[in-house]
């Protein structure tokens, strides 16, 4: 029996996909049937050895990716219950992402096709958080049959930007940050709070029992409507705690978080970063789908787990604009980097006829569209 599942596109062929992520500090390896089913989702992290530096630290990322790949292959098989005759093809991020961990998975991938004979697909990381909407119970059905056009806006790491699909592999990016990415300003800020890394889920909690009216941190001028600035407000956090005799500007010898002085309101700091954050990102992405008529808007990326975000969107999307939008966020546990996505990505890519040659090379400046 075919099961019907990849939305928005004619061809129903079965696959079962290889995924193998390593694009910055988490080894994954997943399998994935038919775009969707998530027979497999393997992650190694690396949080606990990059905690001590207060954030990644590249050659170290790519040695503890040397380190888990094997392993991290192996039991994404064998959770599986995959054998090796019934994977269809591998499907691996070659970028963007950090030269020395991307190398780590693409030539795993690599080895693989090359003794089992199979099919290389090189996935674009950012596709990978947008195909987080089609596994397991697709919400992405939400949007009927063929849900194109879509907005989506992805937030992570290294990545802010705003991109319109027209179809499976058709991206045109409309926005973009001109200088931090939203969870790089998330992991900035916390640092200078003291609060540790991964930034964002520290601010997120100690936000919870903040004021975040109590600091208003001023937009940024942008001259492209749909483009992002956050550096403004991470000098507007800055001026905050010089008030109270702060700041923490650097990190200390050794990496630990900085001391912070209890005189510092953290929390509603925290909260009122966070604030201005989600009412940024909301109304430029509800601005970006009136224009472009999209049937709804999709979320990505690490930053998409934060609760403040997901409210803020929700809100504008439903209520504030002349449009009602949809607006779909991933389970959490997929927010963060993951090779199910990759899997996702890999099979609607495999459907279209991509393949890579055994010469790929790591793209760690890729975009999309
Ligand atoms: O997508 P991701 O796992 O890796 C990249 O592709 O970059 O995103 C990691 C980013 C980090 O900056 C982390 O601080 C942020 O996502 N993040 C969050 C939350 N969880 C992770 N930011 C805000 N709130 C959260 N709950
Ligand atoms: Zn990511």
């Amino acid at each position: 029996m075919t099961i019907s599942t990849d939305l928005g596109s004619s061809d129903t062929r079965p696959t079962r996909i290889l995924a193998i992520e390593s694009s910055c500090d988490e080894t994954a390896a997943a399998v994935i049937d038919n775009g969707r089913y998530i027979r497999s989702n393997v992650i190694a992290s690396q949080i606990e050895l990059h905690q001590q530096y207060g954030g990644v630290f590249p050659e170290m990322a790519s040695r503890a990716h040397i380190e888990a790949i094997g392993a991290v292959i192996q039991r994404a098989m064998y959770d599986a219950g995959a054998s090796w005759e019934s994977i269809d093809a591998v499907g691996v991020t070659k970028g963007p992402g950090l030269p020395g961990s991307l190398v780590v998975g693409v030539n795993a991938a690599k080895g693989i096709c090359l003794a089992r004979d199979l099919p290389l697909i090189g996935i674009n990381h950012l596709e990978g958080h947008i195909y987080s909407h089609w596994l397991e119970d697709a919400p992405i059905s939400r949007f009927g049959e063929n849900p194109f056009p879509l907005l989506a806006l992805i937030v992570s790491g290294g990545h802010t930007e705003l991109v319109i699909i027209r179809d499976h592999g058709q991206y045109e990016l409309i926005g973009h940050t001109v200088d931090d990415a939203v969870g790089e300003a998330f992991d900035k800020v916390a640092r200078m709070l003291g609060l540790g890394y991964p930034g964002g889920p520290a601010i997120e909690k100690a936000a919870r029992s903040g004021n975040p009216t109590r600091f208003k941190l001023s937009r940024p001028r942008m001259d492209k409507p749909y483009n992002f600035s956050f550096s403004g407000s991470k000098t507007a956090v800055l001026y905050a705690l010089r008030k109270f005799g702060g700041p923490v500007e650097t990190t200390p010898a050794g990496g630990s978080p900085p001391g912070i002085s209890p005189r510092i309101p953290v929390a509603d700091i925290a909260a009122s970063f966070q604030e201005a954050i989600s009412e940024w990102l909301a109304e430029k992405t509800v601005r970006a789908a009136e224009a472009y008529d999209v049937k709804g808007i999709v979320v990505g990326g690490g930053v998409s787990a934060n609760q403040a975000l997901r409210e803020k969107l929700s809100a504008v999307a439903g209520a504030r604009s002349a449009r009602l939008f949809t607006v779909l966020f991933p389970p959490l546990a997929l927010c963060t980097d993951n090779a199910a996505m990759i899997g996702a990505a890999a099979h609607f890519a495999y459907l279209r006829g991509v393949r890579d040659q055994l010469d790929m090379d790591v793209l760690p400046d890729l975009k999309l569209g």
